[in-house]
């Protein structure tokens, strides 16, 4: 039998023989009728090239154009399709922690949700992958960038997505006549395993304002400067449950949860401090939490109150942690680590009433630190316990 065919959307003319088996026992024997479809491989097509509208979504331009030019080397050559793989899990972005997401996840969310500007990535903030969800792609491979992570503002981020699901299906923009219609190259919905380009566009009314550029889309710009700005991160160790999904607990557990790096620095990792305040002096201990063990980071008492400042060393960080007091106990702590212009990344500076989004309250705003008073009747001091958690570099 020989059949001949001619693929409707492709200029490929694929012939195939199909040799039926010879029947040894001299019977008649009926093969079930083949799928006309499953005879060939559709040869895949390529679909032009896929420009993100960075007007819409800058977070995730950027995030794209960060890892196009940055992790990439400037290669932007995709596949749309099914993985094998669930790809949220695998670039990170989904873990058990669904109710509240990477990206409202303390210690994740003190650090990428207070050092963003509002005007630059408006809260609530939610994890942008980049390869997209959409596109095929390997499982996870320790060693390596599989996905340029980035917390981004919410609707932005959404609009990313339904833009390339618009060039999928060639609507909107892309439809027959549209007006981005000229870069796309193939008829029809695209299929699985059909390829395309990324591109974005940054000037004109789907770009951003020149003056904005630097600030909302700078790894977009040409030949861009690819020193992180302290909001690209990807995942640096996947740990699945028996369900298939990324582990991340709230409080974050770096020995059995997932592990999340700054992209060019290191792993980001929870501490804690706690302030034990006794009338004009204080006590800090600063510690990470692993599972059940205490990893113990450094410590520092002395007199505390206006003005005063305790200075931590912290054991295999390169900088000192500075804790500041403003008056007697009740009041206004605030905590400053590193400030360096040489490493501006592994900076933090909070209060105790800075506000911050955790988890623990149902993804409300929350405390970076919660403190308990007590005493002070009867002659008695009052005594105050603070309790801080942040985001340190490991
Ligand atoms: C938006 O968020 C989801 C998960 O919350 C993520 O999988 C997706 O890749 C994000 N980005 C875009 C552009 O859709
Ligand atoms: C995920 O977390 C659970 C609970 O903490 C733990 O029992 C399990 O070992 C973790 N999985 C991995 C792969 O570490």
């Amino acid at each position: 039998m020989k059949l001949l065919c001619i693929l409707p959307s492709s200029i490929l003319w694929a012939v195939q023989t199909l040799a039926m088996p010879a029947d040894p026992e001299g019977i008649e024997s009926f093969a079930p009728v083949p799928d006309a479809n499953a005879l060939f491989k559709r040869a895949p097509q390529h679909c032009g090239t896929f420009k993100f509208k960075c007007k819409s979504s800058a977070g995730a331009c950027n995030n794209a154009c960060y890892y196009i030019n940055c992790v990439n080397k400037g290669r932007a050559d995709f596949t749309y399709g099914t993985s094998a793989v669930d790809n949220r899990v695998h670039s990170g972005c989904w873990t058990t922690n669904k109710e509240a997401t990477l990206c409202r996840t303390k210690p994740f969310v003190q650090r990428f949700w207070d050092r963003q500007d509002d005007d630059v990535a408006p809260k609530p903030l939610s994890c942008d992958e980049f390869p997209m969800n959409a596109f095929r792609q390997g499982p996870y491979q320790q060693g390596t960038i599989r996905n340029s992570l980035r917390c981004i503002n919410a609707k932005e981020n959404s609009s990313g997505g339904s833009q390339f699901l618009q060039f999928r299906d060639a609507k909107g923009d892309w439809a027959k006549g549209g007006k981005l219609a000229g870069s796309r190259d193939c008829e029809g919905k695209m299929k699985d395993g059909d390829t395309f380009k990324v591109d974005w566009i940054i000037d004109g009314d789907d770009g951003i304002s020149n003056a904005d550029q630097d600030k909302r889309v700078p790894y977009c710009k040409p030949n861009p400067k690819c020193d992180n700005d302290g909001h690209q991160f990807h995942m640096s160790k996947l740990q699945v449950n028996d369900k298939g999904v990324g582990n991340l607990s709230n409080p974050y557990n770096y020995e059995n949860d997932n592990h999340y790096a700054l992209t060019g620095k290191s792993d980001i990792k929870e501490y804690r401090a706690t302030i034990e305040r006794k009338e004009d002096w204080a006590s800090i201990d600063v510690f990470e939490v692993a599972g059940s063990k205490r990893i113990d980071k450094g410590t520092a008492s002395g007199a505390f109150g206006d003005g005063k400042q305790l200075k931590v060393e912290l054991e295999k960080l390169s900088h000192i942690l500075r804790v500041y007091g403003s008056g007697g106990i009740g009041t206004k702590v605030t905590f400053i680590y590193a400030k360096s212009d040489a490493d501006t990344l592994s900076d933090l500076s909070f209060s105790d009433g800075d506000i911050g989004w955790t988890t623990d309250d149902k993804s409300q705003k929350g405390r970076w630190c919660v403190s308990e008073q007590w005493g002070g009747k009867d002659g008695d001091s009052r005594m105050e316990i603070i309790q801080c958690s942040f985001p340190g570099l490991a």
